[in-house]
């Protein structure tokens, strides 16, 4: 952990960043490779000389990355400015197609920028919009709501695979099953979960996956996964003179190309979190793919922070007058509560002012925190990431406890 640490320049600043689920902190082989990437001379793409060349390699890695990150393909990674700006692109071009008596559903569990986009595409194309219910107290997404919800008129499906708020991770390939079984698309929102667990595209069933850089030690810059056969069937909005081809076609203008050398190294970082080696054995050995190395750094993130997920939640439980939102089996490790009496924008105050980092607010989990009864305010969030550890966790723990003494 300590050796980890220490790659993050910024955690030097000696403050407990729980503070991840709204945006991690980079290491700094992320900072270098976006340095790099300005030093040695950049281009923009399609030039007759080296530095355009070199810029042509920066997102060919970077889609390849991304693959290798969530199980896709390389050639169907698109990316963009914020996942909020490529759900609206594609919910903007998917719902050219729409046409009265046609359905989506969104889901009350999920961040905004998995529903506000397709509803208000669905209101342009007077299409009916369908929601999945969240249970209160558990803060479960239950499967079952979606055989009666889905259709053979509904168009897409938009879940989350993990809640920014309060954690839950819905069992989407089940979900996305049954929305296969009628024909509609399943979008979802990985944002939040990519940085928490394994993931593999195909085995979720989504047919279109977002995930943010910069919610896993990357820059701010977005991804899109979907097959490129399926992006090959929609046609976004475009310039004339931009490349009709896929993924191309779906990133509008100039991409950040340094940045995306940095999401290169963010992954590779990823990969590199747990022992790897090589695989089997003598002269057939081969190096361990990148792939397979994330498979199993994020399996190690996964159990690491459950244990320490653990520990954050023992802790509030002792806690009066500390009320936890959400209890779901299955979870990532991001503690929404509320601290009876205190307003969640002081308790983050009284917080910062000991050093530690945490969110207040609704964290544009804006249906959820409306049908808690937490809007305006929203609630305390502190969110753990794989280079957390558990003295940050008890400065949080102890700063509460002197809260509310
Ligand atoms: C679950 C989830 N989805 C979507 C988003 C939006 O991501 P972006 O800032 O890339 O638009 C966030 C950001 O906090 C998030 O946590």
């Amino acid at each position: 952990m300590a050796a980890l640490r220490a790659l993050y320049p910024a955690l030097a600043d000696g403050h407990a960043y729980l503070d991840g689920a709204a945006g991690t902190q980079v290491p700094v082989s992320v900072i270098e490779a976006v340095a790099a990437a300005y030093s040695q001379g950049i281009g923009n793409l399609g030039g007759a000389f080296a530095a355009s060349g070199r810029t042509g390699a920066i997102v060919a890695e970077a889609r390849a990355a991304v693959a290798d990150l969530v199980g896709g393909t390389a050639d169907g990674v698109v990316f963009g400015p914020s996942a909020t700006a490529l759900a609206y692109r594609i919910s903007d071009a998917l719902s050219r197609a729409w046409t009265a008596g046609d359905d989506v559903v969104v889901s009350r569990l999920d961040h905004d920028s998995n529903v506000r986009p397709w509803i208000q595409a669905a209101v342009r194309a007077g299409v009916t919009v369908k929601w999945a219910e969240v249970d209160l107290v558990t803060g479960e997404l239950p499967t079952a709501q979606y055989a009666d919800l889905i259709g053979p008129r509904t168009r897409v499906v938009a879940v989350t695979a993990a809640s920014n708020a309060i954690g839950t991770r819905p069992d989407v390939a089940a979900i996305a099953e049954i929305a296969h079984a009628a024909g509609s698309l399943v979008y979802v929102d990985g944002v939040h979960a990519t940085p928490h667990m394994p993931v593999d595209v195909d085995a979720l069933g989504a047919d279109f996956y977002t995930t943010s850089a910069y919610k896993w030690s990357g820059p701010h810059v977005a991804a899109l996964a979907a097959s490129p056969a399926l992006l090959e069937t929609v046609w976004p909005d475009k310039l004339a003179p931009s490349s009709n081809e896929v993924p191309w076609r779906f990133e509008r203008g100039t991409l950040p190309f340094a940045d995306l050398a940095g999401v290169t190294a963010a992954v590779e970082h990823l990969a590199a979190l747990a022992p790897h080696g090589v695989s089997g054995a003598g002269a057939g050995a081969s190096p361990v793919s990148r792939r397979d190395r994330v498979l199993a750094s994020m399996a190690a993130v996964e159990a690491y922070e459950a244990a320490l997920f653990a520990r954050l939640l023992g802790g509030l439980a002792e806690l009066e007058r500390v009320t936890l939102y959400g209890k779901a089996a299955r979870r990532a490790p991001t503690a929404f509560f509320s601290v009876g009496g205190v307003a969640p924008r002081a308790v983050a105050e009284h917080l910062a002012a000991l050093g530690v980092n945490v969110w207040d607010g609704d964290n544009y989990a804006y249906e959820l925190c409306t049908a808690l009864g937490l809007e305006p305010d929203g609630a305390v969030r502190a969110g753990l990431v794989h280079y957390n550890d558990a003295s940050e966790v008890d400065r949080l723990l102890n700063g509460l406890a002197d809260l509310l003494r």
